[in-house]
């Protein structure tokens, strides 16, 4: 976003482009939006399709809710306004991975269609996957790995996704796989067979 701090600044494009990149690697550069409840599998999923892409040479890299807001986002908590801040900069983040020619996998609740829309439309079509981690809340409550939706029950966290905060479910996803009842890899399966399937990576 262009803000008046930042006027008189001038573009300077890249020779080594996007496609270049992309040829370097041997597979196109996308950006796989893996969206969910806490708890859903999200960040499992997308480091476990990230190790099989890697065993087939690919060039990737996840950006991780959990992690992501202990650097660039420390600033931002959980309010509405805060995640919508949240998301913005994670969608101009993987649109800067997106040119480095990478597979991008972000794992980030991303609970409103408004933004998660907002994201996709920063970046050519087609290059922006959303994947929806489909797990029911009492799923997500009975794992409660992080021990977060005991404490979200207690009111000792507010906002709390599912609880106290609203989770949007995408109307239509690229994919949506059911990660509350399926094995982590038939997960990975499903996700490696839809790039394959859309020519992103090689069969
Ligand atoms: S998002 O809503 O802005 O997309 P994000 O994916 O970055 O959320 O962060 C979610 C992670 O933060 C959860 O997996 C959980 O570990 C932690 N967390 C802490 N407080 C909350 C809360 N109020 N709601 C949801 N997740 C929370």
């Amino acid at each position: 976003m262009m803000t008046e701090q930042s006027s008189n600044t001038v573009w300077h494009s890249a020779t080594v482009t996007r496609t270049r990149r992309e040829t370097l690697h041997k597979h196109k550069s996308v950006i796989l939006w893996f969206t969910g409840l806490s708890g859903a599998g999200k960040s499992t999923l997308a480091h476990a399709v990230e190790e099989r892409l890697y065993q087939l040479n690919c060039s990737t890299y996840v950006l991780d809710g959990d992690n992501v807001r202990q650097s660039l986002c420390g600033d931002l908590g959980f309010s509405d306004q805060d995640r919508q801040e949240n998301i913005r900069r994670i969608g101009e983040l993987a649109k800067l991975m997106l040119e480095t020619g990478v597979i991008c996998l972000t794992a980030f609740i991303s609970p409103f269609e408004k933004e998660r829309i907002l994201a996709r439309q920063r970046v050519p079509h087609g290059d922006f996957l959303e994947i929806y981690c489909a797990c029911a809340l009492d799923i997500c409550e009975q794992r409660d790995v992080k021990g977060l939706y005991k404490k979200a029950r207690a009111g000792e966290i507010e906002h709390f996704t599912g609880i106290s905060s609203p989770y949007e479910e995408p109307k239509n996803p690229e994919l949506k796989i059911n990660t509350g009842h399926h094995a982590l890899d038939e997960c990975v399966d499903q996700v490696i067979l839809f790039l394959q399937g859309r020519g992103i990576i090689s069969l």
